[in-house]
Parts: structure tokens; C-alpha cells; sequence
């Protein structure tokens, strides 16, 4: 039997005919459990000359079975391993990327551009309160300029620690409040962020982007502000023929104030995105607020107006960055539309 046994369980062609010889042999009513169970019924001397024997013959076929699985398997791993053989040399299979969206994009260039300069980047809440927004900015509470921003007020009981009416900041102007009671000048920051008001079209969502650029110190005049923003328009635009047109204008924080156009060259009378070419051969687009701050501004933060003079420019980066990359929907902006991104080189 053990002989048979033993040459059966050798010749088993796959792990399956192994399991099955297995409980044929050792299973509860094998042939080797058979055989163990005439013990019980045998006398004392048979048991002693057969026990020794059929223990042996169940040790013997275990033994083979163990032998025999492990070669079974290690033959299975062989061709499995021969079967899946990776080609490391195929290409590997694309998988799409995600990449900084234009807005970010564009304020890491501000903040290189303006590092350069020497410019730090400053920060503030999006929640402000209405004297850091408005109040200190010279914007009193009945100055007409505060229906002009749209705000998003909080409800009248939600008052800060001091009693003022808290509001999403309208604009990035109250970082130059913080940022001149916090530090002493000389002072030279740029403040990115989110700003909100309550607008909607193709060229205004209720929440955008702004950049904020403030420079206190002694002696500072005009011609500092159009260098900075000559210097900045050049590099951002990536284009030397940049010129600019000072418009008188008016803010309540700056006096006197100018908004900007940008001019660059263009064949004459040509119309662009944005813009249009005038006769002498420059296409013009308004983009920023400037000014010198407003002695009142200065002295709301407790710096004498008198020793300290500064200049304060804003521009919306959702448009810096239309500009720059030729979109034209601002809302497109914030609808995570990867085709969107993606047919302006952004995203996979
Ligand atoms: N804060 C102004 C706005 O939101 C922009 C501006 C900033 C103008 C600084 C002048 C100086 O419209």
C-alpha cells in the first residue's frame, strides 16, 4: 500500500489530484484512517507489532504529500513568473496632471516681480471690519463711496470686539491699514487676495481677485509710483514697447489720484481685446488705481503725515491674468472647467 501510495502521490499532475489522493489516503474515510482505526480492535500484541507500522506508513505518505505540493507549486510560481513578465520598456499609460491655476499662476508672478523690487507679500482676513475697509481709508459712513463698493455686510448683531459692523473686504486696501499700524516704515508690500462684492456679468463675479502695492517712506512722489508700475507692466507683460497714461481720477485714500492705462505698440487704428489702437499707434487698456496716500490715511494709522508720504496702486489680478493669457470670461475663472484650462495651456 505505502508503496503504491507514495508512487500515486509522486505522479500527481497538479495540486487539485494531490488534494483528492490526500483525502483518499488521510481523509476521514481514507485508506490510512481505516487502518489506524483497527487498532482500537486489536490485542495487545498485535498492536504493538502493526501500531509502529501503520504510524510509519501515515508518516510516509504525509511526508510525500508535503514533497510533492511543494514542487507542484514551485512549479506553478515558475510559469507564472515566465507567464507575467513585465516589459519594463512599453510606455507608460497616461495619466492626467493637475496644474496651478491661472489666478495662482499669476500671483506668483506678482510676487516674484515685486520680490525683485523689494517688495514682501502681506496678508489679511477676508472678513474685515468696516473701519479697516472703509473708515480708515478715509470712506466715513455716509461717504457715497461705500454704496459704490456693493458690500456684503454681516447681520447688524455680528460686531467685532470694538462695535464695528463686520463685511467681506471690498477690496485689498485694508492690508495697507494693518500693514502700517503693524510695522514701522520704510514700508514696501504687495497684497494678493480675494476680494467681494456683490456683482455678476461676464466681467465681474462676486468674489475676485485684487493685488494691492503700498510704499511708505520719506520723500516718496509720483515719479516713484509710475517707475514701480513701468518697471512691474514691463516684466509682467514680458514687453518693452509698455507705456503708460496717467488719468487724473479720484479716490478717497489717495490724493492725488491717476488711473493707469496701458499702452503698447500696435499697427494704428487697430482694435484689440480689451482695448482699441488710437492714431498714434498704441492700443490702450485701463488697468489699475493709483495714487499718493492720503495724508488722512497716514495719520488714521498713527504715522506722522507730515514725515512719512507713500503711494498705493490696485489692480484686479483676474484681469491681469485675462490680459496676459487672452481669455474672456471672467466666470470662467470659477467654473473648474478643465477643458477650459486646458485650451489655455493650463492643466493636463
Ligand atoms: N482699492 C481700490 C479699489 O478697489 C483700488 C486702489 C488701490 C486705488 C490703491 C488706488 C490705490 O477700487
Amino acid at each position: 500500500l505505502q508503496a503504491r501510495l507514495v508512487a500515486d502521490i509522486g505522479a500527481a499532475p497538479d495540486l487539485d489530484a494531490l488534494e483528492s489522493l490526500r483525502v483518499a489516503a488521510l481523509g476521514k474515510t481514507g485508506s490510512v484512517s481505516a487502518l489506524l482505526k483497527t487498532l482500537g480492535a486489536m490485542s495487545t500484541e498485535e498492536r504493538q507489532e502493526q501500531g509502529p507500522q501503520i504510524h510509519a506508513l501515515r508518516e510516509a505518505v504525509t511526508t510525500a504529500i508535503a514533497e510533492r505540493k511543494a514542487a507542484l507549486e514551485g512549479a506553478a510560481l515558475e510559469a507564472k513568473l515566465a507567464d507575467e513578465r513585465l516589459d519594463m520598456t512599453l510606455p507608460a499609460a497616461e495619466t492626467p496632471r493637475g496644474s496651478v491655476h491661472p489666478v495662482s499662476q499669476v500671483m506668483d508672478e506678482l510676487a516674484e516681480i515685486f520680490a525683485d523690487m523689494g517688495f514682501a507679500v502681506a496678508t489679511g482676513p477676508e472678513i474685515e471690519d468696516d473701519w479697516r475697509n472703509f473708515t480708515a481709508l478715509n470712506i466715513p459712513e455716509t461717504h457715497p463711496a461705500r454704496a459704490m463698493h456693493d458690500t456684503f455686510y454681516f447681520p447688524s448683531q455680528m460686531k467685532d470686539a470694538e462695535g464695528r459692523a463686520m463685511l467681506l473686504r471690498t477690496h485689498t486696501s485694508p492690508v495697507q491699514i494693518r500693514t502700517m499700524m503693524e510695522k514701522a516704515p520704510p514700508i514696501r508690500i504687495i497684497a494678493p487676495g480675494r476680494v467681494y462684492r456683490s456683482d455678476s456679468d461676464a466681467t465681474h463675479t462676486p468674489m475676485f481677485h485684487q493685488v494691492e502695492g503700498l510704499v511708505i517712506d520719506r520723500g516718496i512722489h509720483m515719479g516713484h509710483l509710475k517707475w514701480t508700475l513701468e518697471t512691474f507692466l514691463k516684466a509682467y507683460f514680458e514687453r518693452d514697447d509698455i507705456v503708460l497714461r496717467l488719468r487724473p481720477s479720484y479716490f478717497p485714500f489717495t490724493e492725488p489720484s491717476a488711473e493707469v492705462d496701458v499702452g503698447y505698440a500696435v499697427e494704428k487704428g487697430r482694435r484689440i481685446v480689451g482695448g482699441s489702437g488710437d492714431d498714434e499707434g498704441h492700443a490702450w487698456m485701463e488697468l489699475l488705481g493709483s495714487g499718493m496716500v492720503n495724508r488722512h490715511v497716514i495719520a488714521n494709522c498713527g504715522l506722522d503725515p507730515d514725515e512719512w508720504q507713500g503711494f498705493a496702486f490696485g489692480a484686479g489680478i483676474d484681469r491681469l491674468a485675462m490680459l496676459k493669457y487672452g481669455m474672456d470670461d471672467l466666470r470662467a475663472f470659477f467654473d473648474g472647467d478643465l477643458r477650459w484650462l486646458s485650451h489655455y495651456g493650463f492643466g493636463a
